[in-house]
């Protein structure tokens, strides 16, 4: 794939502008003013330290359900991107290093394309309190600052392929590299569905299935937020 860079200093959002791209433009931004996050949450990022970015992927003929699948495939590209620090996919799609928050993924349909939007933190040291035990970066876990567009670049590499695999193959064709990447797999956990009023469903994680969906004691859970609820 021959990805388009297209740059700002300041923008709203990068998956706000990716909706007036072609599929192989990318957005990405030094700094935004209402970066989105999943479940309506703002996606915060100090001017300049990070990587915001948004990349437009066609889905045009693949069925919705099979399109549904596409932010795990995004997720397993970033976490491959990163080999240094042996990233964790967190159902859905929170990218994890030494236990901590390393990136985002917001992927959003848009007609025939699906917005891929991505935030790493790379050379942020200090989040604020309510994420400080949460969060880490690519400076704190290399202890040393990182070239942005390098990281940038690592990561559409990767995503090129893995989009390729997925395209053709569905999330059968990535099973193995998510499977060993599962955060959740085999572990207690507690998760609150997003699609749906009923409290908070506790269990066994049997791991990402090739539809998407993450097994909880057999049953498939489609849209929540997950917790470890005992090591
Ligand atoms: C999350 O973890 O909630 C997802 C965060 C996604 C943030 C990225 S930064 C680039 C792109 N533009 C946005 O407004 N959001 C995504």
């Amino acid at each position: 794939m021959n990805w388009r860079i297209h740059h700002k200093k300041l923008t709203a959002s990068t998956n706000l502008d990716a909706m007036s791209g072609s599929p192989g433009d990318v957005f990405t931004a030094d700094f935004q003013f209402a970066g989105r996050g999943r479940l309506e949450h703002k996606w915060h990022s100090s001017e300049g330290e990070n990587l915001m970015m948004s990349a437009v992927l066609s889905v045009k003929g693949i069925p919705a359900e099979r399109a549904a699948t596409i932010p795990l495939a995004v997720g397993l590209a970033v976490a491959e991107a990163f080999p240094a620090v042996d990233p964790m996919i967190k159902w859905p799609n929170d990218i994890l290093a030494n236990g901590r928050k390393l990136a985002g993924i917001l992927c959003e349909r848009h007609g025939e394309n699906v917005i891929a939007g991505i935030g790493v933190n790379v050379n942020e040291t200090s989040f604020p309190s309510e994420i400080a035990l949460k969060a880490t970066s690519l400076a704190i876990l290399l202890s040393s600052r990182q070239s942005i567009d390098a990281v940038r670049d690592s990561i559409l590499e990767k995503l090129a392929s893995v989009y390729g695999e997925w395209r053709f193959g569905g999330l059968d064709a990535l099973a193995d590299r998510l499977s060993k990447r599962d955060f959740l797999k085999g572990k207690t956990i507690s998760v609150i569905q997003t699609d749906d009023d009923s409290s908070p469903v506790e269990g066994l994680c049997g791991g990402i299935a090739s539809d998407g969906s993450l097994l909880l004691d057999g049953a498939k859970i489609w849209a929540g937020e997950a917790h470890i609820a005992k090591f």
